[in-house]
């Protein structure tokens, strides 16, 4: 199947997109954890239109020793971080809600610090079936946009950026 080609631009423009229905649904969340590493740049951008501190988690699916997982794990989750989330309105966002397994293994661990209230903001949302579920304390859900279930080329993954924008724009994009 055709790979779907997403420009700097896309993103960009996508996340202020999402930022406006965080706005609009009236969630004013303390902070945002970004998953790294996929969520590390919408967070960024997020940041330019809410002005939200943010943590960053990372994720593993292989342990100390280097072998493989069998759930994911949860790593550069200090201490500190974890201190930051009891009572308060926290916003994870990643890239991609895709089989939703790592979002999900994600919010129950936030949710075993006792944030207020814990919402999910992710650029895109596969329109699929899901793996994971979202526990039911998570009332929120925002997506920027909704795409058939193929491969999503990120900018940030390309080798040659100016093969991926000819790509893009060869297919009629901007
Ligand atoms: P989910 O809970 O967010 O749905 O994530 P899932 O565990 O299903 O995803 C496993 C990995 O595959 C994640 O990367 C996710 O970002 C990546 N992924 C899923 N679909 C796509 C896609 O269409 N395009 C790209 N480029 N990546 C995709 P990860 O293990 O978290 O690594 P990282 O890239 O965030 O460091
Ligand atoms: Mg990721």
């Amino acid at each position: 199947m055709e790979k779907y080609y997403v420009s700097y631009q896309d993103i960009h423009r996508t996340v202020r997109k999402l930022s406006g229905l965080i706005r609009d649904s009236g969630f004013s969340p303390d902070l945002i954890v970004a998953i790294g590493t996929g969520g590390f740049i919408p967070a960024r951008i997020l940041k330019t239109y809410l002005n939200l501190p943010i943590l960053t988690v990372g994720i593993a699916y292989y342990d100390i020793h280097n072998r493989p997982a069998d759930t994911p794990q949860m790593i550069q989750w200090i201490d500190e971080v974890r201190a930051k989330l009891t009572g308060k309105k926290v916003l994870l966002v990643d890239e991609v809600d895709d089989s939703r397994t790592t979002l999900e293994y994600c919010l129950r661990e936030l949710l075993k610090y006792k944030p207020k209230e814990v919402a999910v903001a992710v650029i895109h949302n596969k329109d699929k079936e899901k793996r994971g579920t979202f526990p039911a304390e998570v009332k929120r859900y925002f997506f920027g946009e909704e795409v058939k279930d193929r491969w999503i080329a990120y900018p940030w993954d390309a080798i040659d950026i100016d093969q991926h924008d000819r790509i893009i724009r060869e297919r009629g994009g901007k």
